[in-house]
């Protein structure tokens, strides 16, 4: 293991991204996300793994300001203009983003993965981590969950147009927004849902700071079509394997439907940010984040000091 003073933030805590300090005022935030497409649009492919990539930026509350691409690609068997759809997409995110593409590298391999390398600033004291919630605290989560049972669901050609254009939208949709609020009104801990499940990424914030949470499954914002889709079986490997992993940690009210559950577990991409805010911020930041779009963000519970390491998910 590395013994670095600098490295304010490093792999131990398992945080969203890595924070190295360059001196008092500044700090360098530095994460790579890359996965194969989860849709069938290579335009909005390379949007979404944009946004997901600078998501884990926002969560600690920095801003990013320069990315690489990271390309492998089936040379021998794809089309090359399916490539450049993608980075497309990915160049309109960081545009969006006002980040600057400053380079990339690309392999050849037998299955198309794409996603970026992230660099952005923070200042070494205003490090948002996944280590610092507060018995007290109110919990915000931003984005509707169950993208990944929907994703399986477009896998399985069962998906409506609708629904393919809703979970687009969400996919889509940057954390910039919800991170400046967050960061403007004084937070005290967060993270990003993605590959473990809302549960699985909430179980990190209690372990990395110490505490216990109570949650509400009935303010717990989530795609309705999920549910459905859940019910027919609809389920990706992953929710499985992350309810497995989590289960000794969450106490769930008996009275949760086996859908509702899966869809607690359920990996995300590219989720919303999961917010740890002293009580009497949250409603001003749950309002200020709704104004700027994310419409269905909710308070889905709070920190406690006890049951530490455990979450109860109530009714
Ligand atoms: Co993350
Ligand atoms: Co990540
Ligand atoms: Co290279």
């Amino acid at each position: 293991m590395i013994d670095d003073p600098n490295l304010l933030v490093g792999l131990k805590s398992f945080d969203d991204a890595g924070v190295y300090k360059l001196s008092d005022e500044l700090a360098l935030v530095q994460t790579i996300d890359f996965f194969t497409p989860i849709v069938d649009d290579p335009y909005t492919f390379g949007q979404i793994a944009a946004a997901n990539a600078l998501s884990d930026v926002y969560a600690m509350g920095g801003t990013p300001l320069t990315a690489m691409n990271v390309v492998c690609f089936p040379t021998q068997t794809m089309d090359v203009t399916v490539l450049r759809e993608i980075l497309r997409g990915g160049l309109d995110k960081m545009r969006e983003a006002k980040v600057t593409l400053v380079g990339g590298h690309s392999v050849e391999d037998s299955e198309l993965k794409y996603g970026l390398s992230l660099t952005g600033v923070i200042h070494p004291k205003k490090i948002i981590t996944n280590a610092a919630a507060k018995p007290g605290d109110r919990l915000i989560l931003t984005k509707p969950l169950g993208t990944g049972i929907i994703n399986t669901a477009i896998k399985a050609k069962t998906a409506s147009l609708e629904v393919i254009s809703k979970v687009t939208k969400v996919m889509t949709a940057l954390n910039r927004d919800a991170s400046k609020l967050m960061q403007a009104i004084g937070v005290n801990s967060c993270t990003d849902i993605t590959g473990f499940g809302f549960l699985g990424h909430a179980c990190e914030m209690i372990e990395a700071s110490g505490v216990g949470m109570i949650l509400t499954s009935s303010s717990i914002p989530f795609l309705s079509e999920a549910e459905e889709y859940a019910k027919m079986g609809l389920v990706p490997g992953g929710t499985h394997r992350n309810k497995k992993f989590r289960t000794k940690q969450i106490e769930l009210d008996p009275s949760l439907s086996p859908e509702l559950i899966d869809i607690l577990f359920d990996p995300q991409t590219s989720g919303g940010l999961l917010i740890s805010t002293p009580q009497e911020k949250s409603l001003m930041l749950l309002d200020q984040i709704r104004k700027k779009g994310m419409e269905e963000a909710s308070i889905v519970g709070e920190i406690v000091s006890e049951p530490k390491g455990k979450i109860v998910v109530k009714k």
